[in-house]
């Protein structure tokens, strides 16, 4: 017996490194599962993987319709909704204020905010009326960059810094019927990708030179994450036997940022 079996569960960048995390230990603890992305390839390879276990949909977390469509599915072939995971984002690459130039910075903010903030609303928005029905949950992946910043640039932490608050006022907007709730994690061995065109420089997160062994110096636990050592707080929060009176909360997963010591200090700029 799982923690989630008979449940079932919608994860968006369910492809993803962190997401198919979840994907694969949500199918270990007895769920069923949808998983939306963007790749059709990927989507594909999961499917194989997992089987009947999964269904996939291929669509644009920023598009209504995309997300409408994923709630669909999920009945159609499952017959209920029970968790809705908001995972899909993109990054920043460490992208500052002042090397954004300002005709391209609308543009830019649109384009993340879009993804990673009005992604989450949408996806909450589209799956509310059956979790509704189901007395189900919401579970969304913030960052530490959700709480501290220096762990991407200014659009991504902002971004992050948002959720906190939309996780909040959603668990207040749904409460009794929906429980809502966060797990942040801190840096993870993933391809994480950054908007385009964003930053000349980006490269896939984990192939960042020195992201392993900088990740791992900046937090008391002194290692990087794997996606799958945070899979466990999305079961956890996902089951209403050991987390039903749990909502507006949000599990840190980051190796101790809360705790880490002042980096050493720097001359100020002329
Ligand atoms: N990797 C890290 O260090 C790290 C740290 C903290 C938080 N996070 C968060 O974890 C979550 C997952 O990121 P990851 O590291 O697994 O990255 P990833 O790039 O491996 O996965 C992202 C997933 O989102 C999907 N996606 C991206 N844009 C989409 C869109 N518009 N519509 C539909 N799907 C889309 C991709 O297809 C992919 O499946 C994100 O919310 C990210 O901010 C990552």
């Amino acid at each position: 017996m799982g923690w989630l079996n008979e449940q079932v569960a919608l994860v968006t960048g369910g492809t993803g490194g962190i997401g198919s995390a979840v994907v694969r230990r949500y199918v270990a603890e007895g769920a069923k599962v949808a998983v939306m992305a963007r790749d059709a390839t990927q989507l594909r390879q999961l499917e194989q993987e997992l089987g009947d276990a999964v269904i996939t949909v291929q669509g644009d977390v920023a598009d209504y319709r995309d997300n409408q469509r994923a709630v669909a599915a999920t009945l159609e072939a499952f017959g209920k909704l029970d968790t809705f995971v908001g995972n899909a984002a993109v990054f920043d690459y460490f992208t500052r204020l002042d090397r954004i130039a300002p005709e391209d910075f609308a543009g830019a903010f649109n384009k993340l905010f879009s993804i990673n903030v009005q992604g989450y609303l949408l996806g909450a928005q589209a799956a509310t009326a059956a979790l509704r029905e189901t007395s189900g949950s919401m579970i969304f992946t913030l960052s530490n960059s959700a709480f501290y910043a220096g762990g991407g640039g200014i659009l991504y932490v902002t971004a992050k810094h948002a959720l906190v608050g939309m996780i909040r006022q959603l668990a207040y907007e749904l409460a009794p019927d929906i429980r809502v709730n966060g797990v942040a994690p801190g840096a993870t061995n993933t391809p994480m990708k950054s908007l385009e065109g964003l930053n000349s420089r980006s490269v896939p997160l984990n192939q960042i030179p020195g992201f392993e062994a900088g990740a791992a110096q900046a937090v008391p636990l002194q290692r990087l994450a794997e996606p799958a050592d945070h899979a466990g707080h999305y079961v956890l929060l996902a089951s209403r036997e050991n987390a039903g009176l749990t909502t507006a909360n949000i599990i840190h997963s980051d190796g101790g940022w809360e705790i880490r010591s002042a980096g050493p200090s720097r001359p100020r700029s002329a």
